[in-house]
């Protein structure tokens, strides 16, 4: 596990944007898993200048993301197929087609699940997974106590996410309380992953993450068990890390020998 701390958010965004970018440019049809939420969105935001300015292409890219809310149509402006179209989609230059996103209106859910996980073998599996992470140290909505061998398939949101996302729907909006989401295992299964996070508000889940043993109840720390996983973070995030010098000075050695 790579833990990269960097002072502000911004710079994190473009930490992750550059690592993006480089495995884009390194393979044109690579396959990427992303993320909705807060967290990717400055990064998004860079590939997008990144595309426009020194057009990078993703146009041979295919894209498969963690999750979609069950109750809401693909249409509906709180999906997370409307957030990737309007956050990143709408603005490079992949085909529509070439993105997946779990559908969480279809009528048989399990079905849906099983395709879904059936697509990413026939895609040759994600290249490199975005991840962020919950508060209470889900990702994707594998909440605590999901196994950490899980595959996709449909879970209840836990109290602790319906309110962290409260702040996404208006008051009269309906918020749906379970979602279709990749399973640990088949995060694990990613060739690289890459989980960001900034902000106080996300130090104990990163505690947790890095530092953590690793438990279901603390979905995050399976991460510990992956060959090629990059955790950045801004020092907000990561001021509960006891060995943060230590990781500080392995990636001061990185950027030497790079
Ligand atoms: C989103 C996802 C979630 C979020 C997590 C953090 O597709 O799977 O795990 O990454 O809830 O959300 P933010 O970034 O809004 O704090």
């Amino acid at each position: 596990m790579k833990v990269v701390i960097l002072k502000t958010e911004d710079e994190v965004a473009q930490y992750s944007a550059d690592f993006i970018s480089h495995s884009v440019t390194t393979n044109k049809n690579a396959v990427l898993g992303l993320a909705t939420g807060s967290s990717p969105i400055a990064c998004y935001q860079k590939l997008i200048q990144a595309h426009q300015r020194a057009q990078l292409s993703f146009k041979h890219c295919t894209t498969f993301n963690l999750d979609e809310y069950i109750g809401i149509c693909p249409d509906n402006d709180q999906s997370y197929r409307q957030f990737m179209n309007e956050q990143l989609y709408k603005h490079i230059d992949i085909p529509l087609l070439n993105t997946h996103i779990p559908n969480g209106s279809s009528s048989d859910l399990e079905h849906e699940a099983k395709c879904y996980e059936d697509k990413i073998k026939a895609f040759g599996g994600i290249d490199l997974q975005l991840l962020g992470i919950g508060r209470n140290c889900h990702i994707g909505f594998n909440e605590p106590g999901s196994s950490l061998s899980s595959r996709t398939r449909v879970k209840s949101l836990s109290n602790d996410t319906i309110l962290a996302n409260s702040r996404f729907f208006k008051p009269e909006e309906f918020q749906p309380s379970s979602a279709l989401t990749m399973g640990i295992g088949t995060i694990l299964e990613a060739k690289k992953i890459l989980l960001i996070a900034t902000g106080e508000q996300k130090a104990l889940a990163i505690k947790h993450c890095v530092e953590g043993p690793i438990s279901a109840f603390f979905p995050a720390s399976a991460l510990q068990q992956h060959a090629d996983s990059t955790i950045v973070i801004d020092e907000a995030a990561a001021q509960l890390l006891s060995s943060r010098d230590y990781y500080m000075l392995e990636e001061d050695r990185r950027k030497q020998a790079s």
